[in-house]
C-alpha cells in the first residue's frame, strides 16, 4: 500500500468504550456534522465501492457537506479498507479505519463511532442486504425527534426475503429468548437484531457499552437515554457478493449479552442500600417501642403501631437522601418529598398485609414452620417494597432523566 493511503487512515480509539457527549473534533479545519454512518466489514471488498458511492448519493441529496462515512475495517485479508481509501478522493466525506488489534462487529460500530464527528450516529451493514434508501426515512425519523430510529424486518413494509424456515424460526426464538430476559428493552423493538438504525449522541453520550458479540442496537437500547424509538420496515435483501460471517457461536454471544444486560441492569446497589436501610428499621423500631411501652407504660397496640410509623418515618428520610437520592434530588421542595412519604408509607402497609397474608398461607395451608415462613414473607415483602417505592414513590415524573438503574456516585 502507498503511503499517502496510510495516512488517509482515521486513527482507532482505544481505551474504554464510550462515547464523548463532545462531537470529536481533532484540527482546527474540524467540525461537527450533522451524521456520521458507520459502515463496519470484514470482507467486503465487492461492495464497499457499490455502497459509499449508493450512500454518498443519497446523503448528498439530504444533508450535503453535513454528514461522514466511516469505514470499519478489521484489516480484512481482502484488504477493504485499501478499496476504500482509494474511493477518498472521489468522496471525501468519507474516512477509513483500519483495526489490527481489536475484532468484532458491535466494538467496530462503536470505535467509529468514538471517531465520529456526527451529533447522530448510525450504522449499515456494507453488504447492501440492508436497503440504502430506507436511510432517508431513518433520518427523517430523526428530524422529528426520535432519539432513536431503527430499520425493522418486522413493521409494515418489512420482511426478510428467502430465509428458510429454521432461519426464521432461529430469528424468532432468539427474540423470544430476549423478551423472556430482558423484556424492558426488548420489548420496545419490534426487530432487536436490527443492525441497521440511527441514535442521538446525547442518547448514549457518556455510558460504557460492553457488546459481545453482533448484536450493538440491544447495547444502545439498554444503556442509552431513549424515550421514542421509531420504527421503519425494511425488507432485508440477499447477499449478492461476499459470504455472512454468522456461525453458531453468534447465537451463544447473543445469549451471554442478554445474561450480562440484566445483571447490569438491576439496580443492585439501589437494592442493598434500600436493604442496610430497612435493617436499620428494626433497631428504631424496637427502641422506640421499648420507650413507650415499658419506660412510659403506654399500651401494646399503640406503642406498636406509633413505634412502626416511626421506623417508616426513618426509613424514609434514609431511602430518600441515600438510596434513591439521586432521584430525589430531581423532585425538590416539601410537598413532593411529603407526597413521597405518602406513597412510601401506603406501600409499606400493603408490604404489611401481604406479609401477614404469606406467613398465613405458608403456616395453615402448607404447615411449614413459623419462623420460615415468616422469612419467606419477609424476603418476598423486602422486593415488594424495594419494587414499588422505586417505581411509585421516587418515580420521575416530571424530569426528562431516567434513573432506573443504578445509582449515581
Ligand atoms: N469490522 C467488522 N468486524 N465488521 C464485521 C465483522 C467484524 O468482525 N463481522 C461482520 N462485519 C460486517 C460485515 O462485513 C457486514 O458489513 C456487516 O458487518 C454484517 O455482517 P454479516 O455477516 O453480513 O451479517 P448478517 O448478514 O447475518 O446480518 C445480521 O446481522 C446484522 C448486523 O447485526 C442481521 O441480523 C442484520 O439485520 C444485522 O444488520
Ligand atoms: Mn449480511
Amino acid at each position: 500500500m502507498s503511503d499517502s493511503n496510510q495516512n488517509l487512515l482515521l486513527a482507532f480509539p482505544t481505551g474504554a468504550l464510550v462515547i464523548s457527549d463532545r462531537v470529536n473534533i481533532t484540527s482546527t479545519l474540524d467540525r461537527p456534522l450533522k451524521f456520521s454512518l458507520i459502515i463496519p466489514t470484514f470482507n467486503e471488498g465487492q461492495n464497499i465501492k457499490e455502497i459509499v458511492t449508493i450512500l454518498s448519493g443519497l446523503l448528498d441529496r439530504i444533508i450535503p457537506g453535513e454528514y461522514e462515512l466511516i469505514v470499519v475495517d478489521d484489516n480484512s485479508p481482502d484488504l477493504t479498507w485499501e478499496l476504500a481509501c482509494e474511493l477518498i478522493p472521489t468522496y471525501p466525506q468519507l474516512q477509513v479505519m483500519r483495526r489490527t488489534t481489536e475484532r468484532g462487529l458491535s466494538t467496530a460500530v462503536i470505535r467509529g463511532w468514538q471517531a465520529a464527528r456526527g451529533e447522530v450516529l448510525g450504522v449499515i451493514d456494507a453488504d447492501l442486504q440492508h436497503p440504502p434508501e430506507i436511510l432517508l426515512q431513518l433520518w427523517g425519523e430523526i428530524v422529528k425527534g426520535a432519539e432513536l430510529s431503527v430499520a425493522s424486518r418486522n413493521v409494515e413494509g418489512g420482511g426478510v426475503s428467502e430465509w428458510s424456515v429454521v432461519r426464521r424460526f432461529l430469528s424468532r426464538g432468539a427474540q423470544m429468548l430476549g423478551l423472556a430476559i430482558l423484556p424492558e428493552v426488548i420489548g420496545r423493538l419490534s426487530d432487536p437484531m436490527s443492525g441497521y438504525f440511527m441514535v442521538r449522541r446525547s442518547a448514549i453520550a457518556n455510558k460504557t457499552l460492553s457488546p459481545v458479540g453482533y448484536k450493538i442496537l440491544i447495547e444502545v437500547a439498554a444503556r442509552g437515554q431513549i424515550r421514542w424509538i421509531a420504527e421503519t420496515g425494511y425488507v432485508f435483501r440477499e447477499r449478492v457478493a461476499g459470504a455472512s460471517k454468522v456461525t453458531w457461536k453468534q447465537y451463544v454471544e447473543y445469549i451471554q449479552h442478554l445474561v450480562r444486560l440484566r445483571f447490569s441492569l438491576w439496580p443492585v446497589t439501589r437494592f442493598l442500600r434500600f436493604g442496610v436501610v430497612g435493617f436499620s428499621g428494626v433497631f428504631v423500631d424496637l427502641g422506640v417501642f421499648y420507650l413507650l411501652r415499658t419506660l412510659l407504660g403506654i399500651g401494646l397496640t399503640r406503642s406498636t403501631i406509633l413505634s412502626s410509623e416511626v421506623a417508616i418515618l426513618n426509613n424514609f428520610l434514609w431511602n430518600d437522601v441515600w438510596t434513591f437520592g439521586d432521584m430525589s434530588r430531581g423532585q425538590q421542595g416539601n410537598r413532593k418529598r411529603f407526597r413521597r412519604f405518602i406513597k412510601f408509607n401506603l406501600i409499606c402497609l400493603s408490604g404489611l398485609v401481604i406479609n401477614t397474608l404469606i406467613v398465613n398461607v405458608l403456616f395453615n395451608a402448607f404447615h411449614i414452620n413459623e419462623y420460615i415462613a415468616k422469612l419467606i414473607a419477609i424476603a418476598v415483602v423486602t422486593f415488594w417494597n424495594f419494587w414499588f417505592n422505586l417505581k411509585l414513590s421516587w418515580r420521575v415524573t416530571d424530569t426528562e432523566k431516567d434513573y432506573s438503574s443504578k445509582p449515581k456516585q
